[in-house]
């Protein structure tokens, strides 16, 4: 019984087996279900591509394969990227004798089976990107059906089969990078279906076949882009529709002019020999040049000047004209092109300044004007595409404007080397500066980058912290034990310094001071227990009871003036620093920490036209800053010949503080006045505050916006230099943009509500026009010419400079000692300055730019 079961299973099995064998052997003749999945088994290295086929389901349905509608024939084998490997092998998809589309692209299939030829019915073949290396036989021209031919990315060899010349239909013919050689077959020209060659980066030499020219009436693009082929523009002059003509790279010669007929889109003649002077081109002719799209005529021996007809190219993406011989020439006219995306003009004997226009190119992604003789300063740019800019190897001069520098890493690529520009900016890695900027100088005038101080501050604050917390623990300490030792005996060890400790321990508050217009209170209990932060000089222990001292309690005597944010005093710190102390009044939302942090970032803001900020002390509610001492007053004072707000030298003795020394150190306010009448010192001061300005706005990051630009922020330092005071102070002490003091001062502040960079801008065109004329910006006598009833000065000099009158307006002092044109000139920047639309205003950089240009000499 077991036995018989054993029996019979054995024999089922074997039947079993006997069958399928059977089964297998009906295979092999003649069925594509088996010419398919032997093609595969024979190729497939994947052993994933054998279970794609179920064999126990019909041909049609598996993947890769296509059939008629009647699902009887295999029509199709689509089977790109399987890792099939090696030659075809006989008996598999030659067999397909219905198959009309075969593309095994992306395989690494290395040869044709002898049997391949048989596939009469092909009209697409697709062996793109594979590995054959053989010839191609010429077989090929058993595909009488085939349209598409497509063996480009393999290595064919040898030459190209004539037989072409009975493939009627083929209408797509791609052989690009393989290893052709030898002349471009006779034959083609009998393909007259072509509507695309491709022959590019193969070895064909020697020159088209005759005929080529004419053969093929539906030719929409053609490539042969590099070869060896020789030949003239003429070679395509009949090719009526050609859209695409890449022939780049080859050894074609005589002029360019035949080349551009009919609908072209695209044309690169590139690195070929062509020659001729390019304004041969006989553009009155019939070619449409708004259909160009991408034109390269670059590394050729074209000579003259540009065709004038270019702009008419407006739907211009690409355009290369670089190394060609042509003539020296100014910059071309592109306004018009304004869709161009790539623009190279590289080595094309370019002279004189950037033009203009390409500031209008707002989709600019690669602009390359590097080895010409372009001068002037650098054009602004539109950065918001700007991905790649060579300006190397010119003659450019000027700063690199921060604007561009800002943008500049987030660019693929860019160079400036090898012109004469400055360059601020320590941002950059010193590998960067040593291969984009060479040859550019520093023009730094800071010492270093502000968004560099950010890094500092944070890393820094903790050891700021714990410095100033020693400096509080040791002033207690020397406090508690002064006052513990009575205050009673001077000792001669101590130095002069620490000996006003001894007085001031008897000094508490709360103290409360008058100004002419104001009081405030400083809520402060023990004068000596408040620090002073000096930045430079960490260790000088000063504290507000110095600064009592300094200014003998904030007496009106020592008052300098009564500023917008608060009165400020002068005074002389213990070791003869000469200082300005500004009380700010106005309360803010911010923490103590909040304006220690701020306050810190302010002073190490520096630039040679601001007024340094040296230190801070938080009085109780009070905020106090420190500046460096102004010699020689402020602008206001200046310009209206008021006292300058400061005692004379012989008066100081006279002070109440006893400890300063009585010497001269540094007050030297003789001579200002004098200057003051000539147009260079007073255009010294103009480019001096727009500097400062201009640092403000575009050097600091996040920008600074003073808010409170006017003459009286203005000081002349030891050296009669502009420097600009204040800065930064509206976001500690004011209560942000909606309080009144964000507004700016009479006179000064712009027609809109919204603080803005051009709010400062207006405030300092009102200085320029002040500089010039000598007027105040409200309240003074504006000559009434022409009817105008000014209601003050920007009023009075816009309706001047409008009616070409703006020479009236100049400051009768200032006659003769300048070049009237240049203030003239000056009254126009200070018009642009103080539009009533702050987007007409230029930027305090242009405005630096446009000072410049109208400096005396
Ligand atoms: C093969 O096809 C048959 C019939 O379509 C189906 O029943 C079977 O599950 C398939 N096998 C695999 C492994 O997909
Ligand atoms: C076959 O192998 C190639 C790599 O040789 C791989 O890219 C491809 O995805 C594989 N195909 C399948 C169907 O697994
Ligand atoms: C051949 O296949 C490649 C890769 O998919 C494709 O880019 C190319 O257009 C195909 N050629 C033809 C003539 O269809
Ligand atoms: C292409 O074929 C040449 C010989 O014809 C051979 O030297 C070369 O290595 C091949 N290149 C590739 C990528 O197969
Ligand atoms: C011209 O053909 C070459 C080689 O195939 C290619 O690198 C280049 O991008 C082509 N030019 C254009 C404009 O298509
Ligand atoms: C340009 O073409 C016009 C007519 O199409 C012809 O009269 C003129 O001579 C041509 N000029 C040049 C420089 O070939
Ligand atoms: C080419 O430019 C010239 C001069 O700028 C102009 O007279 C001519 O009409 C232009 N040709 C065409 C086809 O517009
Ligand atoms: C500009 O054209 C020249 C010459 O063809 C080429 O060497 C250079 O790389 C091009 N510049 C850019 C930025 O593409
Ligand atoms: C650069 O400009 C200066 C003065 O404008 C001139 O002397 C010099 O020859 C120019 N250099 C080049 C390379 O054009
Ligand atoms: C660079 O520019 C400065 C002025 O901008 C000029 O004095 C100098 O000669 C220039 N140098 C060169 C090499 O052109
Ligand atoms: C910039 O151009 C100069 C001169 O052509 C070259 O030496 C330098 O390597 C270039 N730098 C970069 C970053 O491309």
């Amino acid at each position: 019984m077991g036995f018989a079961l054993l029996g019979s299973i054995l024999i089922l099995t074997l039947f079993l087996k006997s069958n399928l064998g059977q089964q297998q052997e009906q295979l092999i003749p003649n069925t594509d279900e088996f010419f398919i999945s032997s093609f595969f088994e024979k190729m497939g290295r994947n052993s994933s591509s054998s279970h794609v086929f179920n064999l126990s389901s019909s041909v049609c349905s598996w993947q890769f394969v296509f059939c008629d509608a009647k699902q009887q024939n295999v029509i199709g084998l689509v089977a790109p990227n399987l890792g099939l490997t090696g030659p075809i092998p006989d008996n598999t998809i030659g067999k397909l004798k219905n198959l009309q589309i075969l593309d095994l692209n992306s395989n690494q299939i290395t040869d044709f089976s002898s049997d391949f030829w048989s596939l009469v019915s092909l009209k697409t073949l697709n062996l793109s990107n594979n590995k054959f290396s053989v010839n191609l036989p010429s077989n090929i021209d058993n595909f009488e059906s085939l349209e598409k031919l497509d063996l480009s990315f393999n290595n064919f060899s040898g030459s190209l089969p004539d037989s072409f010349d009975s493939l009627p239909s083929l209408q797509v013919l791609n052989l690009n990078r393989n290893q052709f050689e030898s002349i471009v077959p006779l034959g083609i020209i009998r393909c007259h279906s072509l509507i695309s060659i491709d022959f590019s980066m193969n070895s064909f030499h020697g020159s088209l076949p005759d005929g080529f020219d004419t053969a093929f009436p539906k030719l929409k693009s053609l490539n042969l882009a590099g070869n060896g082929i020789r030949g003239r523009g003429s070679d395509f002059s009949k090719m009526v529709s050609l859209t695409y003509l890449n022939i780049s790279k080859n050894l074609f010669t005589g002029a360019v002019v035949e080349i551009f007929k009919g609908p072209l889109e695209v044309v690169d003649l590139s690195s070929n020999h062509f020659e001729g002077h390019i304004s041969q081109v006989n553009f009155s002719s019939s070619f449409d040049w708004s259909r160009l799209v991408h034109l390269d005529l670059s590394d050729n021996q074209i000579s003259g000047m540009f065709f004038s007809n270019l702009s008419q190219a407006h739907n211009l993406k690409h355009l290369n004209l670089a190394k060609n011989r042509f003539s020296k020439q100014s910059f071309i006219h592109i306004d018009e092109l304004h869709n161009l995306e790539y623009l190279n003009l590289s080595k094309t004997n370019l002279i004189n300044r950037i033009g203009d226009g390409i500031s209008k190119l707002n989709h600019l992604k690669t602009l390359d004007l590097s080895s010409n003789h372009l001068s002037g300063k650098l054009p602004l740019l539109s950065f918001k595409t700007l991905q790649n800019l060579d300006l190397s190897n010119n003659n450019l001069t000027g700063d690199i404007p921060l604007s561009l520098l800002q943008k500049l890493p987030w660019m693929e690529r860019f160079n400036f080397s090898y012109n004469n520009l400055t360059l601020c900016d320590s941002e950059f890695s010193l590998e960067t500066l040593q291969t984009a900027f060479i040859g550019s100088s520093n023009g730094c005038p800071i010492a270093a980058n502000p968004t560099l101080f950010r890094r500092k501050i944070h890393r820094h604050r903790g050891l700021k912290l714990a410095l100033g917390l020693a400096i509080t623990l040791i002033c207690l300490l020397v406090g508690l034990l002064l006052c513990a030792f009575g205050c009673r005996k001077k000792t001669r060890m101590w130095d002069v310094k620490q000996e006003s400790y001894t007085e001031k321990c008897a000094i508490s508050g709360p103290f409360s001071f008058r100004t002419d217009s104001t009081t405030w209170v400083a809520d402060v209990k023990i004068a000596s227990l408040v620090p002073v932060v000096i930045f430079e000089k960490p260790l000088l222990n000063f504290t507000f009871s110095d600064l009592l001292s300094a200014t003998s309690n904030f007496d009106r005597d020592t008052l300098l003036a009564e500023g917008q944010f608060g009165p400020v005093y002068r005074g002389v710190l213990g070791g003869g620093v000469h200082v300005a102390i500004k009380v700010l009044v106005h309360g803010s939302t911010m923490t103590d920490q909040e304006a220690a942090t701020e306050l810190e970032y302010l002073g190490r803001i520096k630039h040679p036209n601001l007024v340094p900020l040296m230190g801070y002390c938080l009085a109780g509610e009070q905020r106090i800053a420190i500046y460096d001492y102004m010699e020689n007053g402020n602008l206001h004072n200046l310009l209206y010949d008021l006292p300058l707000g400061v005692q004379v030298t012989e008066d100081w003795s006279t002070d109440t503080w006893e400890e300063t020394e009585t010497d001269e150190n540094g007050i030297q306010n003789v001579g200002s006045e004098a200057l003051l009448i000539t147009w260079r010192f007073r255009h010294k001061i103009a480019l001096g505050t727009a500097r400062a300005l201009a640092f403000l706005h575009h050097g600091c990051s996040p920008p600074i916006i003073h808010r409170d630009v006017k003459a009286s922020s203005v000081y002349l330092d030891y050296n009669l230099e502009p420097r600009l005071s204040d800065f930064g102070l509206a976001k500690i002490f004011g209560n942000g943009v909606s309080d009144e003091t964000g507004r700016g001062s009479t006179g000064y502040s712009p027609p809109e509500a919204t603080v803005s960079p051009k709010s400062d801008v207006y405030g300092f065109g009102v200085i320029l026009l002040e500089l010039i004329t000598g007027k105040k910006p409200v309240g003074d006598e504006y000559p009434d010419e022409d009817n105008l009833k000014a209601t003050g000065l920007v009023d009075w000099v816009r309706g001047l400079v409008r009616m070409n009158h703006g020479s009236i307006a100049i400051d009768p002092k200032m006659r003769g000692v300048g070049d009237e044109g240049q203030m003239v000139e000056g009254l126009k920047i200070g018009y642009l300055c103080t539009a009533d639309v702050p987007a007409k205003r230029p930027s305090m950089q242009q405005v630096v730019g446009l000072l410049k240009d109208i400096e005396p000499k």
